[in-house]
């Protein structure tokens, strides 16, 4: 079952916390997931994807335009329909705009009629709100939430598609 994690990173960041939850994607059994930069996606693996997941870092309190321009066309460009979807981010500061960008990046993706999975509060620790979130200055310090989201996304996709 293949899950792709597709990402816009300036400077490196959100490529880098990309990595992570496709590390943890791996670890379960029957999941094959890549994550590609949204400039030089694959579409034959998005199209046979059974879970995706976008991340960009917060520009100005809300996702990267770039990321925007990419969710606006991807509905008619990619199958998406009655897939999982994610979101994670990446920012400089606490409350510096992750969650709406989040929030954007899932309102796109239900709107091409995917169904949003977080693992919320349902899972225990951490408790993952709208997605993962990342602070630039202390990448490490969020590694492991990263890899058990990526697991947990892996494995909430593997339950409704396997
Ligand atoms: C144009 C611009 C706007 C930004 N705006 C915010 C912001 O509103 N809030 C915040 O916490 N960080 C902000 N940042 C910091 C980035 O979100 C952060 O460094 C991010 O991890 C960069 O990701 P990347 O390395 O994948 O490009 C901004 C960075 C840039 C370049």
């Amino acid at each position: 079952m293949k899950i792709a994690v597709l990402y816009y990173s300036q400077t490196g960041n959100t490529k880098r916390m990309a990595e992570e939850i496709i590390c943890g994607m791996n670890k379960v059994e029957g999941v094959q997931a890549k994550a590609f930069s949204i400039d030089d996606a694959d579409k034959a693996w998005i199209d046979e994807s059974a879970g995706i997941v976008v991340g960009s870092p917060t520009y100005a309190g809300n996702l990267a335009g770039v990321v925007k321009v990419w969710l606006e066309s991807a509905a008619g460009n990619y199958d998406l329909s009655g897939k999982l979807a994610g979101a994670f981010a990446t920012e400089n500061y606490v409350h510096g705009g992750a969650d709406l960008g989040m929030l954007t990046i899932l309102q796109h993706l239900i709107f091409a009629g995917m169904m949003a999975y977080s693992s919320g509060c349902a899972k225990g620790d951490p408790v993952i709100h709208l997605g993962p979130v990342a602070l630039g200055g202390s990448l490490d310090d969020f590694r492991e939430t990263f890899r058990i989201y990526g697991e947990r996304f892996a494995a909430q996709t593997k339950k409704v598609f396997g």
